[in-house]
């Protein structure tokens, strides 16, 4: 197991730079065996999800080089074989090799996708895109068939504007037959990159971004390339450690488009920072007042934001609430923070937290991967040493880690135990 050991208080300055975004590559790298010839992304995050992902694409006899952060793959002669538990349970993201496949071959084998523990995560609004599209699925014994003898495309209402299925229905609708029409469409960046991507390669989508996506089948993908976006998720999560204890502190290469509802929030507790083209800058880390945040979809507060965010709130004077309203279980972080010396009190999906309280180092245990975010941010602020067990939740989704954190001057290592 991976622990991450911090000594907490030292203040940090300098520049930290922001990788490509875990979301969005974790469906570019499934999105490039649609193409018939070689791709490439580029400015892809070294994360452990990218790994599982690149080593189901050998699975599926795509041939995969790496170079620094680019990541090329010649998807010639991809065949459909079954996706195994080991790697299919690994993250939740191997569910993209659904919509890719079935668009690529019409046939696929997949165990059902693991990932954070973080409420239901439910896939049915991914099945019935596929299934409105022509495709029949079954399940036997953990494991998901899904085959179409033709793809034809269909208007495809969501219940809910899920980043998932709105990207996995467009992944198997580029090489279907006619039209699909995905209404009620997440308007997340990762669509809008992924969907470049796919319009690289020669496919026909439009409308990526707001709420109606079409797209209009064609037989043949082409080479492309693609940069993934930075990932606003990473660039959240270290503007809070800046507002918690920066002192000239500059996160760089960041879309500020990208994190206008966090850094409105930032503003509301109190915070002050200067915004550049692409990079944010923090001169000093001041006194907090309490805010109250409901997540949303996008544009509103990103629901991953939100851990990293609630330690931030344990440093505001009064009470903030915070509420989660995407995922029913995403409080895994709470008990840990409390033992740290917070006072949050969880309220079915409402997190009342009183500050601000002093923080202690002690022993805590990453539930997920944005509980250890906020966790690791409470080390860094802590008195005393933090130690995070199971970081390697961390890992999946922070690339360089303890470089990043000790080039601006954090006490942060990283071991293995027993
Ligand atoms: N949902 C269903 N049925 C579905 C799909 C979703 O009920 O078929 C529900 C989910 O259970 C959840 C909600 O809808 O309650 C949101 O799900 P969505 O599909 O939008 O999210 P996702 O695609 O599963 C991605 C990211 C998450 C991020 C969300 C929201 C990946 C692999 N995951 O999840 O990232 O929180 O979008 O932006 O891209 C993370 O990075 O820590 C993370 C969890």
């Amino acid at each position: 197991m991976k622990q991450i050991i911090i000594e907490g208080g030292y203040e940090l300055s300098g520049t930290i730079p922001i990788s490509g975004m875990k979301n969005s590559v974790v469906a570019l790298l499934p999105a490039a065996i649609l193409s018939d010839e070689e791709t490439s992304i580029s400015n892809v995050p070294n994360i452990s999800d990218k790994a599982a992902l690149i080593e189901i694409i050998k699975i599926l006899n795509g041939k995969v080089t790496e170079l620094n952060n680019v990541v090329t793959i010649n998807s010639e002669n991809i065949i459909s074989n079954l996706i195994p538990e080991n790697l299919a349970n690994k993250l939740r993201a191997s569910y993209y090799f659904m919509g890719a496949l079935l668009g690529r071959k019409k046939h696929v084998e997949i165990y059902f996708p693991g990932g954070c523990n973080i409420g239901n995560r439910k896939i049915d609004y991914h099945i019935k895109g596929f299934e409105a599209l022509g495709a029949k699925i079954k399940e036997e014994n953990g494991k998901c068939i899904i085959h179409a003898d033709r793809l034809i495309g269909a208007t495809i209402p969501l219940e809910f504007a899920s980043v998932g299925a709105t990207i996995n229905i467009m992944l198997a609708a580029v090489k279907a037959e006619g039209v699909t029409e995905i209404q009620n469409a997440a308007k997340e960046p990762d669509v809008i990159n992924i969907a470049n991507f796919l319009n690289n390669m020669g496919a026909k989508i439009t409308g990526a971004g707001t709420n109606t996506i079409k797209i209009e089948g064609v037989n043949y993908l082409h080479k492309a390339k693609i940069e993934v976006f930075p990932d606003r998720i990473e660039a959240g999560t270290y503007l809070i450690l800046g507002a918690l204890i920066g002192k000239n502190l500059t996160i760089s290469n960041i879309i500020p488009s990208h994190i206008e509802a966090l850094l409105e929030k930032l503003q509301e507790a109190g915070v002050t920072y200067k915004l550049g083209t692409n990079e944010v800058f923090i001169e000093n880390h001041v006194s907090l007042k309490s805010i109250n945040v409901t997540t949303a979809v996008y544009p509103g507060f990103v629901t991953d934001w939100g851990q990293p965010l609630s330690t931030l709130l344990t440093q505001c004077s009064g009470v903030s609430i915070f509420e989660e309203t995407i995922y029913e279980n995403r409080m895994g972080h709470v008990p840990y923070l409390n033992r740290m010396g917070a006072n949050m009190i969880v309220e079915d999906r409402k997190i009342y937290i009183t500050g601000k309280t002093e923080l202690k180092g002690t022993d805590v245990i990453a539930t997920d991967l944005r509980a250890g975010a906020s966790l690791m941010l409470a080390g860094l602020i802590a008195n005393g040493i933090t130690k995070i067990n199971n970081a390697e939740h961390i890992l999946r989704g922070y690339e360089k880690i303890v470089e990043k954190l000790s080039n601006v001057g954090a006490k942060i290592q990283i071991v293995d135990i027993e």
